[in-house]
């Protein structure tokens, strides 16, 4: 009901028409007035309608997704490398499996995302550049080192955990192709949280060695883990109105508080301690308290000065360029085909 009464008040005020009927922008009427597409614009995210790419959108909302998308799929990317790191030393033909399964569905996430990105006018070239040149950024959490195998356990564990709790909510994001995007994302990363869990429990209850391996692994992942959430909502830039577009449908501390709940008693099953001595269930709150963050950290390392900020992007590029052949014999390609279509045709 209030989508088809939205849907109707949008069609109403402005020349655009969003939601399930929505089509090409109705230039040719002669209405140009922004203040018309800007509250048909309002209504539809107000009605929880999804704003599609030939849609009109405010320049701001554009930009924000732009920059959010790509540093989600830069993210995807970059967060290959420290697992990827485990690949060839994996303990079991099973476990190699498992890991490069996953390592490769990570690069599936980050081409879903650019596509996205691209919807909203952007090249994947550019976004690419900007990776390059330090003009954008990725998730802080890839720029700590996978020190041993079980940091393989704590990052599918707590980092793909961190990222579902994150990316559930992005399924109802008012911009349509990126909500899609994350339905498809959020399935695998589930399996990826799933696979932590297991790799994480098989050596928490394996010899004296593994389980001190399993702890250590855990004990420094906890806290960049929930520093994934972003910086406490007074703090966070951009938050207020990305929740009024409803591109964010909660705050960071909201989701943060949400992830702890969850990692308390799967913590208590896997057998190991979270670093916390402040870590405890608050009656009076129905959730757990935890201790403070160290911020100076957060923005240290999110300023480049990280333990692997440098080699990431070192590996980046030099992946980048050692593919040019690659995205150059695939435009020859596609060329060729063009060619021979038109010939085809003529
Ligand atoms: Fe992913
Ligand atoms: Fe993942």
């Amino acid at each position: 009901m209030a989508t088809a009464a939205a849907h109707h008040t949008a069609q109403q005020t402005g020349p655009q028409a969003y939601g399930a009927q929505s089509g090409v922008p109705d230039t040719a009427c002669g209405t140009d007035d922004t203040a018309a597409y800007q509250r048909a614009f309002d209504a539809a995210v107000a009605a929880d309608e999804r704003v599609e790419p030939r849609d009109w959108m405010p320049d701001a909302y554009r930009a924000t997704l732009v920059r959010q998308i790509a540093q989600h799929a830069h993210s995807e990317i970059i967060g290959m490398q420290p697992e990827a790191n485990w690949i060839t030393r994996a303990p079991s033909l099973r476990r190699k499996a498992i890991l490069m399964a996953k390592v490769q569905d990570e690069a599936g996430h980050g081409l879903y995302l650019y596509s996205a990105a691209e919807t909203l006018g952007t090249s994947r070239e550019d976004l690419l550049d900007k990776l390059h040149t330090g003009r954008q950024k990725y998730s802080s959490i890839f720029n700590y080192p996978t020190l041993t195998w079980a940091d393989v356990g704590a990052i599918g564990w707590l980092v793909d955990g961190a990222a579902i709790t994150n990316q559930v909510p992005l399924c109802r994001c008012s911009y349509g192709p990126y909500a899609r995007a994350m339905v498809r994302v959020c399935k695998e990363e589930s399996f990826h949280q799933r696979q932590g869990y297991e790799l994480l429990l098989a050596l928490s209850r394996g010899t004296p060695e593994q389980h001190a391996m399993a702890q250590d692994a855990v004990d420094r992942w906890w806290w960049p883990s929930l520093m994934m959430f972003g910086p406490p909502d007074d703090e966070s830039a951009h938050s207020a109105q990305s929740m009024a577009w409803k591109i964010k449908r909660h705050s960071n501390d909201e989701l943060r508080q949400r992830f702890v709940d969850i990692c308390v008693p799967q913590a208590e099953s896997l057998g190991l301690t979270l670093p916390d001595p402040d870590l405890k269930w608050n009656e009076e709150r129905g959730h757990h308290d935890f201790g403070a963050i160290d911020w100076t950290e957060f923005w240290e390392v999110l300023k480049g000065n990280g333990p692997c900020n440098e080699q990431r992007m070192t590996q980046r590029r030099r992946a980048h360029d050692e593919g040019a052949w690659v995205r150059e014999s695939a435009a020859a390609y596609a060329a060729k085909r063009n060619d021979e279509a038109g010939a085809g045709r003529g």
